[in-house]
């Protein structure tokens, strides 16, 4: 069965019926497919198109086609061109003749941009969820690392201090902002289609807004055409899929770096790292690696949707077939990287000693330049006085908190210079006491509020 014969005098070439399939993809619709019908068969009962016995009938068939998916006992027939095809097929061979009344005044069109809509909008939730406990992952290293103080790079080099737990937070922050963003992407999708019909909407006096409340859409869509030409919501989802990505590819990155010998920051447990075949003594940050790498692909989806959609003339066009895969590709990909990156996070072991002896004095030379503004000198002039006692150092072949006194009466004439205040490393730390620097108090204060951002996201 087709759902559009009639016009046809012969059948389809089987390539061409292959090509055309979309089955393989759209049937995970199922659940949202059959909700989205129950409640298209309520509405043509209180438009008065079906009777209400007919719409009992139409109610209980979809039921019992739901609990076959649901049991896993559904069996697809092979004319079954895509997941609303198959849904219809099997609700007339149990319902009899009325099943060929649930399509009235509906199109493919609205119905599948409906369904689409609706299974997105769940998604988005159970992302969130995930985003979430990745989020707790850092919030908990960081609270267990508080006071550890490392070094914190620009360039890959040593830049300034900065407490460890600041720099777990810094990765926390962008995805509280994607946890944001795929929230407003699933009140966007919050529109409603259906009612649409193939583009012109539909000719029976549906309540859509009663419709709308029933499916649990916020809105209905203020034209049908665009209604079943919008895909601004999967577009959407895949920029914030690629996004979020490219946060994790970060985070991921800086923890192979620190898992690295080099480095010896962290180590990841051995329930998420691998070896080598070949190399006995190999431990490799595989699922880090992946996550960076899954990223590029996560991005070539949201390439590939707007290359596809753009230029699309309006109303529905088969084009628009391809935007599942892209979607489902995303959010199968971020429901297991999610976890697991916050799985290797929550148990990777931090190394502090590793971390402490990272540290050298050379990062304070900010803490020198500013120390001497303390005392009247212009800044422009003290980072002068910081750098050439740096480039001192380094010829004499001494840490820059070790050069004797007559350097420093050399270096800053009539200063007073007391390497013992500047060059510690807590101190520094404590003087970028600024909110949202990385001072303890300050970090105490961003713990807190990420803190009660996970806590209030759980009622
Ligand atoms: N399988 C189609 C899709 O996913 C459903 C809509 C078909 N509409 C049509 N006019 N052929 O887009």
């Amino acid at each position: 069965m087709t759902l559009w014969g009639g016009r046809f005098a012969g059948g389809l070439d089987p390539l061409a019926a292959r090509f055309n399939a979309s089955l393989a993809v759209d049937q995970r619709l199922w659940d949202v497919d059959i909700r989205g019908s129950v409640a298209w068969s309520r509405a043509l009962a209180r438009a008065g198109v079906l009777t209400d016995a007919e719409c009992q009938a139409l109610c209980s068939g979809l039921m019992q086609v739901w609990a076959e998916f649901n049991a896993g006992r559904f069996v697809f027939a092979p004319g079954d061109e895509d997941i609303h095809t198959a849904v219809e097929r099997r609700l007339s061979e149990i319902a009899g003749p009325v099943g060929g009344k649930l399509h009235t005044g509906r199109s493919r069109n609205d119905q599948v941009a409906t369904d689409f809509r609706l299974w997105l909008m769940e998604a988005l939730a159970h992302l969130q969820q995930r985003l979430a406990t990745l989020q707790s992952a850092l919030l908990n290293q960081a609270e267990a690392h508080f006071g550890l103080i490392m070094p914190g790079y620009t360039h890959l080099q040593r830049a300034q201090p900065v407490l460890f737990s600041h720099w777990l937070l810094s990765h926390f922050w962008p995805l509280e902002r994607d946890r944001e963003r795929l929230g407003q992407t699933a009140g966007r999708a919050a529109t409603l289609p259906l009612g649409s019909g193939a583009l012109a909407g539909t000719g029976f006096p549906i309540d859509r807004e009663a419709l709308a409340r029933d499916l649990g859409f916020a809105r209905i869509s203020p034209n049908s055409i665009d209604g079943v030409a919008d895909r601004d919501f999967a577009a959407e989802f895949l920029f914030a899929a690629a996004l979020l990505g490219t946060h994790l590819s970060r985070v991921a990155e800086a923890l192979i770096i620190f898992a690295s010998a080099e480095f010896g920051f962290v180590e990841m447990s051995d329930a998420f790292a691998a070896g080598s075949s070949l190399m006995p003594q190999k431990k490799n940050p595989d699922m880090l690696e992946l996550a960076r790498g899954k990223a590029g692909t996560l991005l070539g989806l949201l390439a590939g949707l707007m290359a596809t959609l753009k230029g699309l003339p309006s109303a529905y066009d088969k084009d628009l077939q391809e935007d599942k895969q892209a979607v489902f590709t995303a959010f199968d990909t971020l429901d297991v990287m999610l976890p697991v990156v916050a799985g290797t996070v929550s148990t990777m072991r931090i190394d502090q000693d590793k971390i402490r002896a990272a540290l050298d004095t050379g990062s304070l030379a900010t803490d020198l330049a500013e120390y001497l503004v303390r005392q009247g000198v212009p800044f422009r002039e003290t980072h002068g006085i910081a750098g050439r006692a740096v480039r001192r150092a380094l010829e004499m072949g001494v840490d820059l908190s070790a050069l004797p006194a007559e350097e420093w009466a050399a270096l800053a004439p009539g200063l007073d210079i007391s390497p013992a205040e500047v060059f510690d490393f807590g101190q520094s730390v404590g003087r970028r006491a600024v909110p949202g620097g990385t001072a303890p108090e300050a970090v105490q204060a961003q713990l807190a509020l990420a803190r009660n951002l996970l806590i209030s996201r759980q009622i």
